[in-house]
């Protein structure tokens, strides 16, 4: 079956649905997620989105920007990262009018609470003074992403947008640099369908999946970097994944931030707090990055608390809280720590250890969520990408926690609004006699394949051996090692085979495609890494402790070659007003 739409988006999160709200009725508009849109991985997202809205205290866009940059190590695009923080007040609003139900202040305006890396000057006529957290992010509870989901899937409703749920996409149609379609399976029919269009989002999401400990849903598998990879289109800083310093002890599941925006202390075995040694001024509010680092040197030096199965944690201690605030703002959470450990946080610690969260680089883009090409900044004709499997790049090497919301509805929209423009004088290309003929053999393959290796074997060891040796800290040896394993699973791979022979609903098909997503993944992640020989944001080099601007204040583009391997190009570091500086807290 082949359909026909003006623009095709991939991906019902966040960034998918703001960028269909934006396609008006004059053009035909399908939205593809293989999931339904209510449980993008968006929905997880806990403890808010924000915004210089000063609502509770002095703040403005441009301690926003300030903050992202350093936050981001100094690698993000300061362009980028100005057009978000000056936006973002006007897109909390908008989506205040959509009708989302932010948590109210008592006077009624919308609540905000401090996060980390998120500060304002204590002198504010001296930017260079002592920095202390601000009231930035504005929120629903500790379920910010899940109202925002319901919000923009309620409004693509009202605008009467084509949803095809459980629709998995399995190849860009992409030739001669223009964009022209998808090919998905059915997964309710398993029929192969084409998606011919003029315009393609991708907003597919992150790849979490590639990691044991994880906050990523299921479907976190970075389908969309491989199906651009594959067609030439680099992917940019993919060696950038955010390890949140709180996920559920042995199972990754996020506590968000807010619990410490809220006053949550990490405490080791000693029950000492021990963040006032690495970050003295912000404490449990610095940024990601460093805060995951510390709980790991904690642990690794033997402060961390030793749990039943021999592997440590240390405590988020949230006993002092009082039970209102927990009730009101953290009753996901703490429902989390009570269901999933049986721990009671109003009278005891919950154990958390750091769980891969987001990946900050990805398909590059332009301020308009255009593709390039490659480093020179060529565009991709009629393909755009936006959210987490989007770099602009605004988060750089470390994202600040709500910046991920916040980057959704803003380049979800300006990406929406750039294709509105390049729909006007646009073609249908046509579409190439083979389209669709890579995943009908990669299905049959699969089938037809003998008894052969399993798909959760090879998973498994990938994910614990990405804990291990692609994780928080990195070193030549480990990275080595990480890609010399995946190498040898790449092998393992081929000889993949499957249980279910049938076609409806066929999830043994979808694993398997996953699981060569992941492998191609981790590979470009291993690789990115092991040749950016510098310590920056969340890749933390064992072996190259500190950061080296004179040689990587740039961005790393990897491509697949000729061959077939990955080649590796760099592209500098947009720097506006901020010089990069050494980064303290
Ligand atoms: O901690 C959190 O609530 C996560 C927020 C984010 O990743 O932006």
């Amino acid at each position: 079956m082949i359909h026909t739409f003006d623009v095709v988006i991939v991906g019902a999160g966040g960034a998918g649905l703001r960028a269909a709200v934006e396609i008006p009725s004059n053009y035909t508009c399908a939205v593809l997620t293989k999931v339904h849109p209510l449980r993008s991985h968006t929905g997880a997202a806990q403890g808010g989105v924000c915004a210089a809205l000063g609502n509770l205290e002095e703040d403005n866009p441009e301690w926003h920007a300030f903050d992202t940059v350093k936050g981001s190590d100094y690698l993000g695009d300061q362009d980028a990262i100005e057009v978000m923080c000056n936006d973002a007040p006007r897109a909390i609003i908008e989506l205040e009018h959509m009708g989302m139900p932010f948590s109210r202040t008592d006077e009624g305006k919308i609540a905000q609470r401090p996060f980390g890396g998120h500060t304002k000057p204590i002198d504010r006529n001296d930017p260079d003074s002592k920095r202390i957290p601000v009231k930035r992010a504005c929120y629903s509870a500790d379920r910010t992403g899940h109202v925002m989901l319901h919000t923009l899937y309620e409004n693509c409703i009202k605008n009467k947008i084509n949803f095809f749920s459980e629709y998995f996409v399995t190849e860009l149609i992409y030739e001669d640099g223009i964009c022209r379609g998808v090919v998905a399976i059915d997964i309710l029919s398993g029929e192969i369908q084409i998606f011919h269009a003029k315009a393609v989002m991708f907003a597919t999401g992150g790849d979490g999946r590639i990691w044991r400990i994880t906050s990523n849903a299921h479907v976190g598998t970075g389908d969309g970097f491989i199906l651009s990879y594959n067609k030439g289109i680099p992917l940019e800083d993919m060696e950038f994944m955010q390890f949140h310093p709180t996920g559920l002890w042995k199972l990754g599941i996020l506590v968000s931030e807010a619990a410490r925006g809220e006053g949550g202390i990490l405490r080791n075995k000693d029950g000492e707090r021990f963040m006032e040694r690495y970050a003295p001024t912000v404490k449990d509010l610095a940024p990601r990055d460093m805060v995951s680092r510390a709980i790991i040197t904690e642990i690794r030096e033997g402060r961390g608390i030793k749990g039943s199965d021999g592997t440590s944690y240390v405590d988020l201690d949230l006993t002092h809280l009082d039970p209102k605030i927990i009730n009101e703002k953290l009753p996901e959470i703490t429902g989390f720590a009570r269901t999933y450990l049986g721990v009671e946080p109003t009278k005891e610690g919950v154990p958390i250890q750091p769980t891969a969260h987001y990946t900050m680089g990805g398909i590059p883009t332009d301020i308009d969520g255009r593709v390039l090409k490659n480093s020179n900044g060529e565009k991709a004709v009629g393909f755009y990408a936006a959210g987490e499997c989007a770099c602009v790049s605004v988060h750089g090497a470390n994202r600040l926690g709500t910046n991920s919301l916040l980057d959704l509805i803003v380049f979800g929209r300006r990406g929406g609004k750039a294709i509105v423009d390049f729909l006007k004088n646009a073609t249908l290309a046509p579409l190439p006699a083979d389209s669709g003929e890579w995943t009908r053999k990669r299905v049959a393959d699969l089938k037809n394949h003998p008894k052969g290796e399993n798909c959760a074997d090879i998973r498994t060891e990938m994910q614990n051996m990405m804990m291990e040796d692609v994780g928080i800290f990195r070193n030549e040896e480990g990275m080595q090692r990480a890609i010399n394993k995946l190498g040898e699973l790449k092998e393992r791979y081929k000889n993949v085979s499957i249980d279910d022979k049938g076609t409806q609903f066929n999830t043994d098909v979808l694993e398997a495609i996953e699981l060569g997503n992941l492998l191609d993944t981790a590979e470009i992640v291993a690789v990115s890494g092991i040749n950016r020989k510098e310590s920056r944001g969340a890749h933390a080099r064992e072996d190259f402790t500190e950061r080296d601007d004179v040689n990587f204040l740039k961005h790393t583009f990897a491509t697949k070659n000729a061959n077939g391997k990955i080649s590796l190009d760099y592209k500098s570091a947009t720097i506006t007003k901020y010089q990069p500086k050494k980064r303290v807290y």
